[in-house]
C-alpha cells in the first residue's frame, strides 16, 4: 500500500486519518501474477477464472464465501521446493498453514514430507496415507496421548521442545520398546519478520530451549543419555513472512556452533539440522518473495560455510515452508452485500464472510489486496475497506485497497493469497459457518473441505 495523495484530491486528503493514499498506477482490471495463483486469468467476458472456470460459475455451484485452491499451482510449488532442495535435503510442508486429506495426498505424490503440530493434524496425515516416517511432529506442549500415538505410528521425528518432553518421549518410546528419532528445538536469539530481524541474547517466548545460558547444550546432554531417544539433530524456526536471509544466517551460525560444542563434549556429530519455515509470499504487489531455488542455494551456502569453519561435516538440511507453498495458491471469493461511502474517509464494502474466514488482518494487521472479479470496470479507483459481517468493528478483511467506484451489491470480489492461515485459523464466531475449500484443476472443481452447516453446529451443542 502506498501512501501519498489521494486521487479524489484535497477534500479527502485533508481528513484521511492514517496518511494519504495513492491510487494504483496499474489498471485495476489487471491481475498481478505475483499475488494470484498461476492458473488465474480473465475470460473474454471479463470474469476471473481459475483452472479455466469462471468465478461466476464457481459462486453459483459452491456459494460464497469460499476458498478456491489452485491444485495445479500447489503441486507446481511442491515440485519447485523438492527440486530446489534436491536429494540431500528434506522439505517438510508445515500443515498448520492448511491441511486436508487431499493436500496430504498431493504432498505424498509430489515427494514432500509433512510437519504436523497436533494430534488432529497427525490423524489427518495418517488417514490420508502419508507414510509415518515422512512426518515430523511438533508442538510446545504435546499431550501424553499425542506422544504415544506419534511413537506408535512410527513418525520420522519428534521435535522436542522442553526438558519435560525429553523425558516424556523417552519414557513412552521405551515403554513401547522403541527408539524414537528426535530433534531438539532451540531458540537461537533471532526473531525475523519480513525485511527485518532482531538478534537478541535471550529469548522471551514459549517455543524451544534457549541456546543462551547453556540450556540447549544441557538438553542435548540429557537426550543423548536416554535409551528411548535417537538424537538426530537440532531444529530452529525464527519467524514468519521473511524475505531477507540475514536472520537465517545468524540462526544457522548459532546452531552450527552448538553442533561443534556437542562434537567437542560428546564426540558425536549430529547428522541433521532443520532451519524451520517462515519464508515470505506476496500478499500485495509490493512484496518480492524469493524463489525456492534461491532460498535453497542461500541456506546451503550458509550451512556449508559455517560447518567448514567449525570443521564439521555438513549435516543434512531440512526446511518447513507452509505459507510459501499453500499461501499463493488460493483466493477467497466473497459476494458484496453493502457499499457504504464515508464522506472524506473511505468506502466500506461489506462482504458475506469476514474475520471468521480470515483472522489475519485483525490479528496481525496483515495486508491483502482485493479485486472485482465478476466483471471488469472502467470506473475510477475508490479507496475501500473490505469488511465482514461480524459483530466486531475490527472485522476487517482488507484494510485499505482500491476497488472500482462502481462496485455494487451482488458483485463478486476476491482476496488473493489466502491459502495459508485462513481456513486453518477460521472460527465459528457469531456461529458463522466455516466456508468450504474447493480444489480447482484443469476445468474441474471439487470440494475438499465442505462448508459447515447449521446441523454441524447444533451437533456439537449437546444441550
Ligand atoms: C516450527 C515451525 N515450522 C514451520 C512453520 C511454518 O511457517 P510458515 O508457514 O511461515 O512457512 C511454523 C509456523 O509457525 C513453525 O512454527
Amino acid at each position: 500500500m502506498s501512501r501519498s495523495a489521494h486521487p479524489a484530491g484535497p477534500r479527502h486528503a485533508d481528513v484521511l486519518p492514517e496518511g494519504h493514499y495513492t491510487a494504483p498506477a496499474a489498471d485495476l482490471n489487471v491481475l498481478d501474477p505475483k499475488v494470484w495463483s498461476r492458473t488465474v486469468d480473465r475470460d473474454e467476458r471479463g470474469v476471473v477464472t481459475v483452472g479455466g472456470i469462471g468465478v461466476d460459475a464457481l459462486a453459483e455451484e459452491f456459494g460464497t464465501p469460499a476458498y478456491f485452491l489452485d491444485e495445479t499451482d500447489f503441486r507446481a510449488r511442491c515440485r519447485a521446493w523438492a527440486e530446489a532442495f534436491g536429494k540431500d535435503a528434506d522439505v517438510f510442508y508445515a500443515g498448520k498453514a492448511f491441511l486436508s486429506r487431499a493436500v496430504v495426498r498431493w504432498l505424498k505424490e509430489e515427494g514432500l514430507n509433512l510437519d504436523v503440530c497436533s494430534g488432529g493434524e497427525l490423524a489427518t496425515a495418517l488417514s490420508a496415507g502419508m507414510p509415518a516416517e515422512r512426518i515430523a511432529f511438533h508442538g510446545n506442549n504435546k499431550s501424553e496421548e499425542e506422544i504415544r500415538t506419534a511413537v506408535e505410528a512410527g513418525v520420522g521425528r519428534i521435535v522436542l521442545d522442553s526438558f519435560q518432553e525429553i523425558v516424556r518421549v523417552a519414557h513412552t518410546a521405551q515403554s513401547l520398546g522403541k527408539r524414537q528419532r528426535v530433534q531438539i528445538r532451540v531458540t537461537v536469539g533471532v526473531e525475523a519478520h519480513t525485511h527485518e530481524f532482531i538478534a537478541t541474547a535471550h529469548e522471551d517466548q514459549k517455543f524451544g530451549i534457549a541456546l543462551a545460558g547453556g540450556q540447549a547444550a544441557e538438553a542435548v546432554r540429557r537426550a543423548l543419555k536416554l535409551d528411548g531417544l535417537e538424537l538426530i539433530g537440532i531444529h530452529s524456526h525464527i519467524g514468519s513472512q521473511i524475505f531477507d536471509m540475514a536472520g537465517f544466517e545468524v540462526s544457522a551460525r548459532r546452531v552450527v556452533q552448538l553442533l561443534a560444542e556437542v562434537r567437542d563434549e560428546h564426540g558425536v556429530e549430529l547428522p541433521e539440522i532443520d532451519l524451520g519455515g517462515g519464508l515470505g509470499i506476496a500478499y500485495t504487489s509490493e512484496d518480492d518473495p524469493r524463489e525456492p531455488h534461491e532460498i535453497a542455494k542461500a541456506l546451503g551456502e550458509i550451512v556449508t560455510r559455517e560447518c567448514g569453519a567449525a570443521g564439521l561435516t555438513t549435516p543434512r538440511i531440512s526446511v518447513e515452508p507452509g505459507r510459501a507453498i499453500v499461501g499463493p495458491t488460493a483466493f477467497t471469493l466473497y459476494r458484496v452485500g453493502t457499499v457504504k461511502p464515508l464522506e472524506g474517509l473511505r468506502t466500506y464494502v461489506s462482504v458475506d464472510g469476514g474475520m471468521s474466514d480470515n483472522i489475519r488482518t485483525a490479528l496481525y494487521d496483515a495486508e491483502y489486496s482485493v479485486s472485482l472479479v465478476s466483471r471488469t470496470s472502467d470506473a475510477a479507483p475508490m479507496l475501500s475497506r473490505v469488511v465482514g459481517k461480524h459483530c466486531e468493528s475490527g472485522d476487517i478483511v482488507v484494510r485499505d485497497a482500491f476497488l472500482p467506484a462502481d462496485v455494487a451489491p451482488g458483485d463478486l470480489i476476491a482476496v488473493p493469497a489466502t491459502g495459508a492461515y485462513c481456513r486453518s485459523m477460521a472460527s465459528n464466531y457469531n456461529h458463522a459457518l466455516r466456508p468450504p475449500v474447493v480444489a480447482v484443476r484443469e476445468g474441474e472443481a471439487r470440494v475438499i473441505v465442505r462448508r459447515e452447516t447449521e446441523e454441524d453446529l447444533l451437533r456439537l451443542d449437546v444441550g
